[in-house]
């Protein structure tokens, strides 16, 4: 049987043939992710310009030669790639276990194609096992919490995690999201909130998961569990 770090490579080995030739490739967070970034450099692909979700993923691809630029300058792109904490069969999906959610919900909403590159652990039939990353303004973070509570959740303090934009993160235990979308809107809407790690609005296109047979490749035309 295959290790998760082993899974996480050949998905992340898989995800090379989604990078668009000349174009922007927009690029997630976490530990997938920065087996995908060793990839690109270890098979020598050009990449021609990236837009990066988080400072350290910025470090990465500069480190090998990639041009990182600014959201603001472009229109919007060709492909996303990122990973993901849990994904439904809805193509609805948690992030924010790197901290990363709201520069990752910008890219991915800027892209045309969100590819999501997981292992199968990650996949699931109702979101919320995961505790569910939530994005705030520190003066917010106690009415924050306050009102998840008041939701059903249980918020705890990410300790010592201070994001890129300066904010805290609170994780939601033991809540269950049977309606990502409608979820995604009511946290949204708690003032202080600056994201939650919901993506279900602008949910993920093309799922590549990994499992001891290899790797599989869901579109949202296919039935995903
Ligand atoms: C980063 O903020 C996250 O959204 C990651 O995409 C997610 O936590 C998956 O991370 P791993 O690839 O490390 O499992």
């Amino acid at each position: 049987m295959k290790s998760q770090d082993e899974l996480k490579l050949m998905v992340a080995r898989a995800a090379l043939s989604y990078i668009p030739v000349g174009g922007v490739l927009g690029v997630g967070s976490g530990s997938t992710v920065a087996k995908f970034i060793e990839q690109i450099a270890s098979e020598g692909i050009r990449v021609g310009r990236a837009v990066s979700s988080s400072n350290k993923t910025t470090a990465m691809l500069r480190d090998i030669g990639v041009e990182v630029v600014d959201p603001n300058t472009i229109d919007g792109y060709d492909v996303y790639i990122d990973g993901a904490d849990e994904v439904n069969e809805r193509f609805e999906a948690i992030k924010g276990g790197g901290a990363c959610l709201t520069r990752e919900k910008i890219l991915a909403s800027m892209a045309r194609t969100f590819v999501c590159i997981v292992d199968k652990s990650k996949l699931v039939t109702q979101l919320g096992r995961f505790p569910l990353p939530v994005e705030v303004i520190p003066m917010a973070r106690a009415q924050v919490a306050r009102t998840l509570r008041a939701m059903g959740g249980e918020p705890v303090l990410r300790e010592g995690c201070i994001t890129d934009n300066g904010c805290e993160i609170l994780d939601v235990h033991n809540f269950m999201i049977p309606d990502a979308v409608s979820a995604e809107d009511h946290i949204n809407s708690i003032p202080g909130v600056v994201t939650v790690g919901l993506f279900a609005r602008r949910g993920v296109d093309v799922v590549l998961y990994a499992d001891d047979e290899g790797v599989k490749v869901l579109d949202n035309d296919s039935t995903l569990l």
